[in-house]
Order: C-alpha cells, then structure tokens, then sequence
C-alpha cells in the first residue's frame, strides 16, 4: 500500500546528494508496504537562486529506478547547498487509475507546480470535486483522485481574502472539502521551507531531530511545552486558525537547527530519530520557521489536543534482513525469540499465572460479558479460528470470529455487553478499523491485538495487547500469526484462573508455553527436508492443505501463505468436508497436504485419510513425531515435536510457512513483495 516520506531540514546545511539519499532511503523503509511506482518534489532551484521552483521526478517499477532517475536530471546540481530545504517522496499502489509515472505521486496543481501533494488513502468524493474544480478551468492530467487535492489547494490560493493566509489555513480549507480516508503532505512554492501535514483514516507520524533533549518525562505534553517555554504561544498562533487554548505548539527548538521526518510509517523514521509525534485525525501539523505546531481542524476543536512525543523502541536492526535472504524468511526464523516476547512479563511459570497489564482493568467486565466476538483480516483472521476453540473452552463464553468485510457486509448486530477484538499486525487495516468504529458505536466493549505501537487500531480501541513479535515487513505474517495465537491462548489463560475445574487444563497449557520456543527450533530444523520436498513441488499448479479441529486453521493459513507468495492456486480444506465436495478434486495427480495431529480429531483425520489414499490420493502428511499409523498411508511425512492439543497449531504452521517460502524462491518469485498484494490494507 502507498508510503509517505517527507524531510525538512531546517537551518541544517545539506547538499541536494544527501536530501536525496534520506528520501530514497525513506521510501526504501516502506518499500515492503507493496507499491508500483514512486516520486518525489525538491527544490528545483539552488539556495542563492532568486527564482523558486519544484521539480517532480516520477516513475513506474522500483524506488532503485526512481533513484537512477534522480541522479540523471541534468537540471539538478547534486552538489548544491540548502541549509533550509523540504523534500517529499512517496510510493504509490494504483487504486484509481494504472501504474504510470503521470498518476504516481507527488500529484501537482498546474504545470508549474505551485502546489504539490503526497497522499495515503482514497478520496471518495473525488468526482464532484473534480466536476467542480474543471468547471473552474483547472485542467486534470491523472486519473487519479489524488490529484484532485492540489488542485484544490491552488484554487483556495488563488481565492484566498489576505495575502498572509498561512499554509496550513489553506490546507485545513481544503480538508473541509473532502470524504474519505487520506494522510497527506503538502509542499508548495508560495511557502518555501514549510511543511504541512494532515490525516484522517490513515496513519501519519513526525519524528523530530534537534539539538534539544526533549525527554518525555520532562515535558510530556507538546501542549504544556509550548507553555513552558514560552507563555505567549498562544499570541504567536495564528488566530484565524482558532487555534487558541486548543492549540498545541512545539516551540522548544527556538531558532535552533532542526530536522523533521514525516512518514505513514514508523520503519522509516527509525533511523535518524525515536522521538515522534503520532497525528490524529483531523490534526493539521505545520512546521514554519523550523517549528512545529499542531492544531485540530477547527470542527474538532472540542477534542483533546495534546500530542506527547513518543520514544520509539524499534531498533534498525530488527527492521534489518541480516543473513537471510529475503525479510520473510527471517522473521519465520524468527519466531523461537518473538513469541518469548509475547510471553515475557506476562506469563509466570513458577506461579502459573497470567498477566496481561492492557487487559487487567476490564477483565471484570469481559468475564461478565454474553459473548466475545474477534475479527479481522487475512492471517489475524486465522489467528482467531485457530484459537476459538480454546477460548470457548477457557472463558465459557461464546466465540463468535469473523471476517471484518463480512461482519460489515452483514450490518451484524452487535450489542453493549459483547466484547469485541480487533485483531491486526499492522493496527490499520482499513476493514477492521471500520469494523471496530462500527461496534464503537454500538458501545461495545474493544479490545485490539496489534503489532504495531500507536497504530490507530490501538488508539482507538478501549483496551489491548501488544503482540510485541517485532516489526514485520514480509507481506505475507509469519512471526505475528504465532503471536496473536500466542496472545490470544494467553488472554484464555488470564480469564480462567479462578476456575477451578480448568486447573489441570490450564497447568498443562502454561508447561506447553514453556516449551514452545524449544519445539519451534527443533521445526524449523526441517528446513532442508521442507526444502526438497519444495523441489518436489514448485511446478505443480494447485496444492490442497486439508486438516480440522485445532489444526483446520493452520491448513487455512498455510494455503493462504501458498497462494501469495508462489501465486499457487491453493486451499484450506476442513476435512470434515471432504465428502461434501473437495474428494471430487483427488487423484493420482493432485499434491495434497494433510495435517494429522494426536489431538481429538486424530481418528477422523485417520479415515479422511483413508478416503485419500483409497482414491489414489498421494498425501504428504504433517504429524506427530510418535505417530506410526498414519505415516502408513503416507507418501511422504514431516514429522512434528508433539505438544498440547491447543498449541499444536504454533508448530504445524511453520513447515507450511517454509514451504511457501521455498516454493516461491524456486518459482522465481519476489518473495516480500508479491504481486498485487500490500502489507498494510488500508483502503476497503
Ligand atoms: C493484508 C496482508 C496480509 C494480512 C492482512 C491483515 O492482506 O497482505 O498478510 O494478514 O492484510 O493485516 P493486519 O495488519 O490487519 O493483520
């Protein structure tokens, strides 16, 4: 999905070589985001010269081939020095209108570029404002809804009453105007060295880079910093922004030099700051004079408007490939350490005891609940069925999963005494972000299970847990799909114990946390086995996964890591089903996997199997390392460390994980970034 990166250095001395290189390292960040094409807008001029203006470099293909292109313009003198400059860079993936350099972003006003934009998100009354805006002779050259912004910018220019209508006035006018969801960046040649950014529906955030130690504890509010520093803040703020009481103002930097770092994503700021500053929606932030302030769009004014400045506890390193050759590769061996860190603090051994610190306040009212309903999206999707089971046996309560598109489809009635989970690696998928707005409303308890801290799933959520599985950049989730299950059990664990009949239960589930990381290194040992196995495979065309109870999860997660990344066509079939359909596809010919484990549906896997093999089928079969009888009929096995029934699916996930990883590389295939697929979904 598209990626916002933008850097202002102010009073900061860089020659046009480093802004470019910080840009294209921005959106090297995101670039796992998936995109088609990529941009940028600096300054076309040199400092001294008197003449201003934005030069666009766009192309289709990778941000490599946009860097290329960079450096060929003959017009822009890589030596040159800015001690104030402000760049804008961007990768785009086509919603409306096709992958071409004319409709990736930065889009711009007029021919000469008076005002540029970067935009995340959809514009959904971008036809009128287009009827509109032509009717007023503007001339449209994309296809884009985008476009339609800076167009609009320019309009409320061109009409503005005062010639010192400030930048971000015209910003918060056009954010008036539009519907839909949008993270935007502005860069115009009106206000030189100035930035203005915006969202609503989608993520944006600001790091700040100065001589200043702002610590959080010292001050840790924007709002009461601006106070501090200088009590006439609110003189210095424009008034006709309304600004007022309300307005928050990161003065602090003064006159000093200072660089800010705007991106839809945390991965790329990172590296040259941890203090950021996350936008909410309707937040209008501008930076003039090398100083930041942030105001509400002025029908939010009633709002909260404090803003603290976060530290960020990524390291670069974790978002770093290392030794593997592609990120998913390495975040599936990855997952001994990451599920510890879903487990650390939170999981006593000796006590036997569950802590979730995000849920612990509201566990009284979840106990009390009619229901619990958990949704999301793709893999977070299979992390609740996965799960299910074990909650329902856990909580006593009723687990209702579903597809966040489908729940919203269904206008499914929701009420004030369910609880309802958001599941999410990257916390703004726009499905299940509608959906919790939408069970927000109906005054539901919400609770999030995210990966990503400040993520708008969890802000906006009442109460929640952190996965803590690590930034995650494959597109296809490996290492947070063992976390959700693993966060998921844990909740389970915490709500049951004070239950005394599910003590053995719950004793047996703790020892099988325990030893999960163990049994996950001693899977993914397989990996050269898998591999050959992948030799085997790689140029069939249809792979069918085929388990049930505990396991019918990991058959559906396993041919959904299939079909992304190895463009297979696969599927997760509930063995119970068989008859019904799916034993029409056996034959001889057809690669079938079968997920058997010495759980409770052991012996009705055994006569699924059966029927397999009866009709010619070939199965490679997933089992238990003691498990004789079902090797049998096998024509292949992988055999997996046994553990408890609930867990089982942590373990038998992960050879299907490697599979799809071999299976891709030997098809040629990009692994991270799959054709037509995005990390982070953020549109519907
Ligand atoms: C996209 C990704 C999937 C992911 C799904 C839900 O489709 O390609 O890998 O499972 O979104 O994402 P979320 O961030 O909400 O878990």
């Amino acid at each position: 999905m598209c990626g916002i990166f933008a850097y202002l250095n102010y009073r900061v001395p860089r020659t046009r070589k480093e802004i470019f290189e910080t840009l294209i390292k921005g959106l090297q960040r995101l670039e796992y985001r998936g995109y088609d094409s990529a941009g940028v807008a600096i300054d076309g001029n040199n400092n001294e010269d008197k003449e201003r203006f934005i030069k666009l470099v766009k192309k289709r293909g990778k941000v490599k081939a946009l860097e290329e292109e960079l450096y060929k313009q003959d017009d822009l003198d890589s030596k040159a020095d800015f001690e104030t400059h402000f760049g804008i860079a961007h990768t785009r993936w086509a919603t409306h209108g096709v992958p071409s350099a004319i409709n990736s972003h930065p889009q711009r006003s007029d021919k000469s570029n008076e005002f540029v934009v970067i935009h995340n998100g959809i514009i959904t009354n971008y036809k009128d404002l287009r009827k509109f805006l032509e009717s007023k002779g503007y001339e449209f050259e994309s296809e884009t809804d985008t476009e339609t912004i800076p167009k609009l910018i320019k309009y409320m220019y061109d009409n503005r009453e005062s010639e010192d209508t400030s930048f971000s006035a015209l910003v918060e006018r056009v954010i008036q105007q539009l519907e839909g969801a949008f993270a935007l960046v502005f860069k115009s040649i009106h206000y030189p060295g100035e930035a203005v950014a915006t969202r609503r529906g989608s993520p944006l955030l600001i790091g700040v880079r100065s001589k200043y130690k702002l610590s959080t504890d010292q001050i840790p509010v924007l709002y009461r910093t601006c106070k501090l520093i200088n009590p006439n803040v609110k003189n210095m703020c424009n008034s006709r922004l309304k600004r007022l009481d309300s307005s928050t103002c990161l003065h602090a930097v003064g006159d000093k030099a200072v660089e800010f770092f705007f991106a839809s994503d945390a991965s790329a700021i990172i590296e040259h700051t941890n203090r950021v500053i996350f936008l909410e929606d309707d937040d209008i932030a501008a930076v003039t004079d090398g100083k930041l302030s942030i105001h509400r769009l002025e029908r939010s004014a009633s709002d909260d408007p404090s803003r603290a400045i976060q530290t960020l506890q990524m390291e670069l390193q974790q978002i770093m490939k290392g030794n593997f050759s592609a990120f998913m590769q390495k975040e599936i061996f990855e997952q001994p350490e990451s599920v510890v860190n879903t487990m650390r603090g939170r999981v006593n051994f000796e006590s036997s005891t569950v802590l979730l610190g995000g849920l612990k306040d509201h566990l009284k009212e979840i106990r009390r609940c009619r229901r619990l309903i958990i949704i999301g999206c793709g893999t977070s999707y299979h992390a609740a069925v996965a799960t299910r089971q074990v909650l329902e046996e856990l909580t006593e309560l009723p687990v209702m999963v579903e597809l966040a598109s489908d729940f919203l489809d269904r206008n499914t009635p929701v009420f004030r005494d369910d609880v309802c989970f958001f599941i999410s690696q990257s916390g703004e998928t726009a499905d299940t972000l509608m959906a919790l707005r939408y069970c927000k409303e109906r005054r539901a308890l919400t609770v999030g299970i995210t990966n990503t801290v400040g993520s708008s799933i969890s802000r906006e959520t009442d109460c929640g847990v952190h996965i803590n599985a690590g930034p995650e950049i494959g597109v296809a989730s490996t290492k947070a799909y063992t976390s959700q299950f693993v966060s998921l059990v844990m909740f389970g664990l915490m709500m049951s114990e004070d239950r005394i009949s599910l003590q053995k239960r719950r004793q047996e589930i703790i020892s099988g946390l325990k030893s999960l990381p163990e049994m996950i290194k001693e899977v993914l040992s397989l990996d050269e086995k898998i591999h050959d196995l992948a030799l085997e495979l790689y140029k069939q065309r249809s792979l069918l996964v085929m388990g049930r109870g505990y396991n019918y999860a990991t058959c559906l997660e396993g041919a959904l890591k299939i079909k992304e990344i190895t463009y297979m066509h696969s599927e997760g079939i509930l063995a119970g089903e068989l008859k019904h359909g799916p034993l029409a596809l056996i034959d001889k010919q057809m690669p079938v996997i079968m997920v058997i484990m010495k759980d409770p549906c052991f012996t009705k896997c055994q006569n699924a199997l059966q029927q397999v093999t009866a009709r010619q089928g070939r199965p490679i079969i997933l089992c238990s390392k003691e498990d004789t009888e079902s090797s049998k009929f096998a024509y292949k096995t992988i055999e997996l460390p046994h553990t408890v029934d609930c867990l089982q699916g942590v373990l038998s996930v992960i050879p299907l994980q490697l599979l799809s990883f071999h299976l891709a590389v030997l098809r040629g295939y990009d692994v991270d970034f799959p054709r037509n697929l995005a990390k982070s979904v953020t549109v519907e």
